[in-house]
């Protein structure tokens, strides 16, 4: 067993929650590091308890990062809408804050700073293949802010400091911090909310896909791959194979939750964020990273896992698993401010991380 010590920023969120899971049972010992956003938005599954620092990003100081062998950097405004709320504040927070925790992990010693980025910068990329020479195209601030992380973050490279960017596909699969706002999580609970499988575009786009657990086991696996491998390198995160066009998978869908249709929303159309990726650069470099699921399996594990929350249309559709809807509702509830910083009610509204 190794016991080797590493903080794992965002682990209350979608991914980290679960890879804080996976590296534990990997024997790491890991610390958290996250200002719980969505801590009460339990789904199913059990929380895997870790030392955790209640923390703003913003606010990280030198002392947080001492003794880590490496940072695993999640945190962030994780997609589109929450990006486009205030592209300010997603600078603030996406880029200048994670750039702040990269050099002061530098200076403490972390030898790696693995940094949870997105296929999403290659933008509008048309029916082609992208791997990682691909030009970036972002077209959201979201996209932008990871374009930006990736490039300043190169500067710090040296014989001492090791960053690594991990460019994970879209997610899916359970876990105990759900988000029903990515595709195939969303269609998956519309079929089991409403009968439907609907599709709000008109299905024709690409979008390749990877398990939440798979995406953790690529993390592992740069952690463990030697530091000639992975020094300063990015790695699109996925599997070549589970590119798919929407209406695939809204067809597996059909054909895994009982008695639901296909049915496109009366507003979609085309959408420009079509994309397919080629993911052999980690599937040749890291032979320790090996996927273990695909989508239909990935829309079974969702279903029954439905049925076990018994998930209702109101919370499939309202703030508990949809990251902007809850952010808003903070924000209109007078919960965090405009700068996104818990107000005095919000932090005492929260329940201590160890009652999760
Ligand atoms: N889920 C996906 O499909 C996907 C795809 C590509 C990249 N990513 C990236 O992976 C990372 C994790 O994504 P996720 O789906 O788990 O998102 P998430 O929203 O579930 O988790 C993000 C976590 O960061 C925390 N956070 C946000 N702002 C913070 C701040 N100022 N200080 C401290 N903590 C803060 C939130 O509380 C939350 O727990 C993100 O960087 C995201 O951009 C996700």
């Amino acid at each position: 067993m190794t016991s080797r010590r590493v903080l794992v920023t965002g682990h209350h969120g979608y991914i980290g929650s679960v890879l804080v899971r996976l590296l534990t049972e990997a024997g790491y010992q890991v610390v958290g590091l996250d200002n719980d956003l969505f801590v009460n938005n339990r789904f199913v599954g059990q929380v895997t308890h870790v030392a955790g620092l209640r923390r703003d990003l913003r606010d990280i100081a030198a002392a947080d990062l001492e003794g880590f062998e490496a940072v695993l950097h999640l945190a962030a405004l994780s997609n589109d809408p929450l990006g486009s709320l205030n592209p300010e504040l997603t600078y603030k927070i996406n880029n200048e804050a994670s750039m702040q925790l990269a050099r002061l992990a530098k200076k403490a010693g972390v030898g790696r700073f693995l940094f949870s980025s997105s296929c999403s910068m290659y933008g509008a990329a048309g029916p082609g293949m992208l791997d990682e020479n691909a030009p970036f195209n972002p077209v959201t601030p979201y996209a932008e802010s990871k374009v930006l992380v990736e490039r300043q973050l190169t500067s710090l490279e040296d014989q001492d400091f090791s960053p690594v960017f991990l460019r994970n596909t879209t997610a899916y699969g359970v876990s105990p911090f759900m988000r029903f706002d990515i595709v195939l999580n969303n269609l998956v609970g519309s079929a089991y909310t409403t009968g439907k499988v609907l599709i709000h575009s008109d299905g024709t786009p690409w979008r390749p896909l990877i398990h939440v657990e798979d995406i953790c086991r690529a993390f592992i696996a740069v952690l463990e791959a030697p530091r000639e491998v992975v020094h300063n390198q990015a790695f699109n995160v996925g599997v070549t194979e589970e590119n798919y066009q929407v209406r695939e998978l809204a067809e597996i869908v059909r054909e895994v939750v009982p008695g639901c249709v296909v049915a496109y929303s009366p507003n979609g159309g085309p959408d420009p964020r079509s994309y397919r990726v080629n993911f052999s650069k980690i599937k040749d470099a890291l032979p320790g990273f090996q996927p273990k699921w695909n989508v239909r399996r990935g829309a079974q594990e969702l279903y029954a896992a439905c049925c076990e929350a018994r998930l209702t249309l109101e919370d499939f559709e309202g703030p508990r698993f949809t990251r902007i809807t809850h952010i808003r509702k903070l924000l209109a509830d007078g919960r965090l401010d405009s700068r996104l910083r818990w107000t005095s009610t919000g932090p005492v509204a929260v329940p201590a991380v160890s009652a999760v």
